[in-house]
């Protein structure tokens, strides 16, 4: 029978080009060629009303089964190519997850930069705003309203460093508490970081150009003991433990009294070494009463309020906390150092 021979054909050349097709988009046209409502075999099936009626059943059947036949082949063909695909992909692309990763240097925040950060956040816990100020200052701020008169002798103690129109470059960050109380009245509580300058001959332990923080509190019956609490809490969160201090006197015009404040030495516990040169403390800052005639000149009136004062220098604490011996590494751009932190 004719039609029974057009289907057995049909199978057989179904077979052998889709076992040679290469890809899937050939196999798609192979799909179409075959099965697609163009092809012969759609043709057939819908010719199956004319045929003679005792044919219909064998011929229904016969072109059903190639039908599933080719599908199946077709379905075949197309698990194998995507399987060969999938296995080139596999060996072309291939990522070993769990070889070590590409590692990207990333730079780090100055030791320095972070010790700032640190303290910012040690001293606005407990309420400090943060005050700033200009490096290049003028003669009243770093001195005159600190009580540092002209012919005062201490202003023997810090050589400065002046600009040709006659402005130091301030000494110290005690500027920014005139600054500070000539912008708020009391309550006050501020600190401000930041670089100061001395004309300065440089060696291991001298930089003309290093860190300090300066505090400064004041309100109604502010005593020497806030001032003492703030710098154990302070010194207490930089060191992460309990610290021993001890305040000594110690001169500073802008406050009276006035101390330095002495911590334990951390790396002998008190006991004497080499850092500590075998007293057992550590000079930490320099501290005091805000000085009346201060007060006075920034406006706030000494019968009416108190205040204590400090300043700090930050090398030094950095210094400490890393047991580095020599100041200048810090400007010294040198990553061996840097890469430390
Ligand atoms: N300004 C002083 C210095 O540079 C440090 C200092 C001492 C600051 C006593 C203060 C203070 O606020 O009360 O050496």
């Amino acid at each position: 029978m004719e039609v029974l021979k057009q289907i057995d054909k049909l199978v057989q050349e179904a077979q052998e080009e889709i076992a040679v097709s290469g890809s899937l988009g050939k196999l798609e046209e192979l799909r179409i060629k075959y099965l697609g409502r163009k092809s012969e075999m759609t043709s057939i099936l819908k010719g199956l009303g004319n045929l003679p009626a005792d044919l219909r059943p064998q011929v229904g059947k016969r072109s059903n089964k190639a039908k599933t036949s080719i599908e199946q082949m077709l379905q075949k063909r197309n698990d194998e190519l995507s399987d060969e695909i999938f296995n080139t992909l596999r060996e072309d692309e291939f990522v070993d997850i769990t070889e070590p990763g590409t590692k990207y240097e990333s730079g780090h925040l100055h030791p320095i930069t972070q010790m700032r950060m640190e303290l910012e956040d040690i001293f606005t816990s407990m309420g400090f705003t943060i005050a700033t100020g200009p490096e290049v200052e003028t003669d009243y701020y770093n001195f005159e309203a600190l009580n540092i008169p002209k012919d005062h002798p201490a202003r023997d103690i810090q050589d400065t460093i002046w600009t040709v129109d006659g402005n130091p470059l301030r000494t110290h960050t005690s500027c920014v508490q005139i600054r500070t109380m000539e912008k708020f009245k009391p309550p006050i509580r501020a600190i401000s970081i930041g670089r100061v300058f001395r004309y300065e001959e440089t060696d291991a332990s001298h930089e003309h150009t290093f860190y300090q923080v300066e505090g400064l509190m004041v309100d109604r019956n502010i005593s020497v003991a806030n001032l003492i609490a703030v710098m154990r809490t302070m010194l207490k969160a930089v060191f992460h433990r309990e610290v021993k201090t001890r305040l000594r006197p110690g001169y500073f015009p802008f406050v009276e009294p006035g101390f330095e404040l002495d911590m334990n030495c951390l790396l002998c516990g008190g006991k004497g070494c080499q850092v500590c040169k075998y007293t057992g403390w550590n000079e930490m800052l320099g501290c005091g009463m805000v000085h009346p005639n201060v007060l006075k000149r920034s406006k706030v009136d000494p019968d009416e309020y108190s205040g204590f004062a400090f300043g700090m220098g930050l090398d030094r604490l950095v210094m400490m906390r890393y047991q580095i011996n020599d100041i200048r590494l810090f400007h010294s751009a040198d990553l061996r150092f840097l890469e430390q932190f």
